[in-house]
């Protein structure tokens, strides 16, 4: 049986993957269990453990507050990446990791294939664009899935605002200018379980980086509009008519309306047509990913 070290357990992906990779043997350590600042703590880990993969989830997320941080940024994003590889390839085990639709500037005006040229405009894009660099420089069996607008039942996330504001408030005002996929955390684990179970690390041919999202794109203005109107038809459903959402107008803004300290890119699409052709796998629609999350969101 394989066994698996996931790093970021408490992340959104680093929990739903922990509970969708029941069938194997996983290590799954914490930020307290696994500190990925300290380079020591994570070749004294690996060694011990001796996996046979690597999952790593684990990341400074934090887009605004890395303006600030660059450097925790890049040690977490970049340099532990690189030593989590490197540890990998002592072991002959194969890494599978997570970058981002920002490592795009968000010029283009179709959507991004993975040979499509990089420039992240913010700190945080930048640490993701180091660490996916380093993995590749270290060349050991890998797998680097590029995922955007990450929400799910566990964390801290744009779903989970927008059902508390959607309670408190008459109105709100979203951005209608950046166009993406939200991805869900649940539609991430259940691909990556594909993914392991059919990854052959002695096949080059699927060493590489691929897009990761739900299929589909929308805005953020668009996503919370389905937020609403899912959230509203299953408290219906439900009959559970106190819990319907206030929220009586969602208007769209500008980018422009709601300055952030991290600029981000206005086209985030990713194109995932090279996962379904190297893996035969494919993330349902944002929808339907919403749908998975909300009926085990109201619950
Ligand atoms: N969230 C998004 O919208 C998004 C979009 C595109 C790509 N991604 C990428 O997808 C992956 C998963 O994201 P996510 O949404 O699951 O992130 P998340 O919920 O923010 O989880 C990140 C995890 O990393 C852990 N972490 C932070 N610093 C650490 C350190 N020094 N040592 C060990 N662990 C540390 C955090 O620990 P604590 O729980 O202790 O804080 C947290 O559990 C990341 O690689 C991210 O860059 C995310």
């Amino acid at each position: 049986m394989k066994k698996i070290l996931l790093t970021g357990v408490n992340g959104q992906v680093g929990h739903a993957l922990k509970t969708k990779l029941a069938d194997y043997e996983v290590l799954a350590l914490s930020r307290e269990q696994l500190d990925l600042t300290k380079t020591h703590d994570i070749k004294r880990i690996v060694r011990d453990i001796k996996p046979n993969i690597i999952i790593n989830p684990a990341a400074y997320t934090a887009v605004d507050k890395a303006e600030s941080e660059p450097e925790l940024a890049f040690a977490i994003n970049a340099t532990a990446a690189q030593v989590l590889a490197e540890e990998a390839a002592r072991l002959d085990a194969g890494l599978i990791h997570f970058s981002t639709d920002y490592v795009y500037d968000g010029t283009k005006i179709s959507a991004y294939v993975e040979t499509d040229e990089v420039n992240p405009v913010s700190v945080y894009g930048k640490s993701k664009l180091a660490g996916e660099a380093a993995i590749r420089a270290v060349g050991l069996p890998h797998i680097i899935l590029r995922t955007s607008w990450v929400y799910g039942v566990y964390g801290k996330n744009f779903l989970k605002t927008i059902v508390r504001l959607a309670a408190e408030r008459d109105s709100l005002r979203i951005v209608g200018d950046q166009f993406g996929a939200p991805t869900s955390s649940e539609s991430i684990a259940d691909a990556v379980v594909q993914l392991v179970s059919t990854w052959q690390a002695t096949q080059e041919n699927q060493t590489g980086t691929y897009h990761f999202t739900n299929d589909g794109e929308t805005s953020w203005h668009g996503f919370s509009c389905e937020i609403v109107s899912q959230y509203n038809a299953l408290v219906k459903e439900k009959d559970w008519p106190t819990l319907k959402a206030k929220i009586e107008n969602i208007s769209a803004i500008t980018t422009a309306d709601y300055p952030t300290p991290a600029a981000r890119p206005a086209n985030s699409r990713l194109n995932n047509a090279k996962l379904k052709q190297v893996f035969n796998v494919q993330l349902p629609t944002w929808q339907q990913g919403l749908q998975q999350v909300m009926q085990n969101f109201i619950i």
